[in-house]
């Protein structure tokens, strides 16, 4: 099956006994054994589920990858990554990780022994040189959240390699329509799944997809530990959103590169990060990775700094002002109160993300709307 076609019809079968063509919720959490040590494939949720497996398939599916396990949120999927470690390792991770990602490894692994060292990971030579006797895996995003920062995912994924490192890449701005990082190198890819993958805002979910059954099965037993597993009805919904993905993402891309495009030509804005641009620093290595286009995440800031950023966001009517991306609706956000709120003030601009700094997610609606919305917006400024 091509890309397109596995979102639609992958790890689907019509129900056997109904002939229904949308696969069931398994809204179930245990499951009746026709005798003593025999179940039919199923005994406990917190293990495995129907409606979960389907989604897991789904999702290996469409990533091209070996092995999909679904957590209730990309963090716990996150979190779960971090654990296959001992105290006292370390790991080299993207310096602009999302906010939470921050705050899990600075204020829950640290405590537990996991040492870590940001590095701008678009720049190979701070990766290389990070690596210490102890490294054990290089962990990147990109683009990233929500400088939109892009890591040449072949050339890190050659330096973990060559070091005997694990490389593991959050994937969730990118989507496996525009970026397969096992392509390039990568054991582990993540996705949290309540953006683009599900792309509704109806559900918080993650998932952790790799080609080795180590990894696999450590997953599946930290699932089965921990318990940090999504409702079957969250699955449901997930496969469901899943369907469009593609229709989607050429939408979300088609629209993203208009609106970095008004943006960067616009005289109240004084700089624009969309790695569909040109002047973006890694445009280059964004167009030799990503396929189809660039998403629909930007960020960007206005002449008139904090206030005027602050006047746009409250000034919009149709882009809502919202936590969380990757949706059919245009959100607006501003990451140093909201997403990277808990990231320190001298932590955050020691990485470039400033007070003014707007992120905005380009959603599906018609182009022409959103431009209006934003242009009125602007005026307010
Ligand atoms: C890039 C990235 N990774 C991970 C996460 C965490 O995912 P969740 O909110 O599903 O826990 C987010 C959330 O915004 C994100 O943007």
């Amino acid at each position: 099956m091509k890309f397109d076609t596995k979102c639609v019809r992958a790890a689907q079968r019509p129900d056997p006994t109904t002939g229904a063509i949308v696969n069931p919720i398994f809204q179930s959490a245990t499951f009746v054994l026709p005798e003593v040590g025999r179940n039919l494939g199923f005994d406990y949720t917190r293990s495995s589920n129907p409606t979960r497996q389907v989604l897991e398939e789904l999702l290996a599916e469409i990533e091209g990858m070996k092995y999909a396990t679904a957590f209730t949120s990309g963090m716990s999927s996150v979190d779960a990554v971090m654990r296959m470690f001992k105290p006292g390792d370390h790991i080299v991770s993207s310096d602009d990780v999302y906010g939470g990602v921050i705050r899990l490894l600075n204020n829950f692994l640290a405590e537990w022994g996991l040492e870590v060292t940001y590095v701008d990971s678009s720049n190979t030579d701070e990766v290389k040189a990070a690596i210490q006797p102890n490294t054990k895996m290089i962990w990147i995003e990109t683009p990233t959240n929500p400088l939109l920062k892009v890591t040449d995912v072949e050339a890190v994924g050659k330096i973990a390699k060559d070091a005997g490192l694990l490389f593991g890449v959050d994937s969730t701005f990118a989507t496996p329509y525009h970026l397969r990082p096992v392509e390039y190198g990568a054991d582990i890819v993540m996705h949290s799944t309540t953006k683009y993958l599900s792309g509704h805002n109806l559900i918080i979910g993650g998932v952790i997809l790799t080609d080795d059954e180590k990894i696999h099965e450590r997953m599946k037993y930290t699932q089965k530990s921990v318990g940090a597993i999504p409702s079957p009805f969250d699955c449901w919904l997930t496969i469901e959103g899943l369907k469009t993905l593609s229709l989607r993402m050429a939408r979300h891309a088609e629209n993203g590169m208009a609106v970095a495009k008004y943006l960067e030509a616009h005289p109240k804005v004084s700089r624009v990060s969309y790695p569909g641009l040109e002047s973006h620093p890694m445009h280059a290595v964004a167009a030799k990775q990503m396929e189809n286009g660039f998403s629909g995440m930007i960020s960007f800031e206005l002449k008139g700094g904090i206030p005027a950023g602050t006047t746009l966001m409250n000034s919009v009517e149709l882009c809502a002002l919202a936590e969380s991306l990757g949706a059919v609706e245009t959100m607006i956000t501003h990451p140093a109160t909201m997403t990277h709120a808990e990231v320190p003030k001298d932590e955050r601009e020691a990485r470039g993300l400033t007070d003014g700094l707007v992120r905005i997610s380009v959603g599906i609606e018609d182009l022409e709307d959103i431009l209006a919305d934003l242009e009125q917006a602007l005026e307010k400024v």
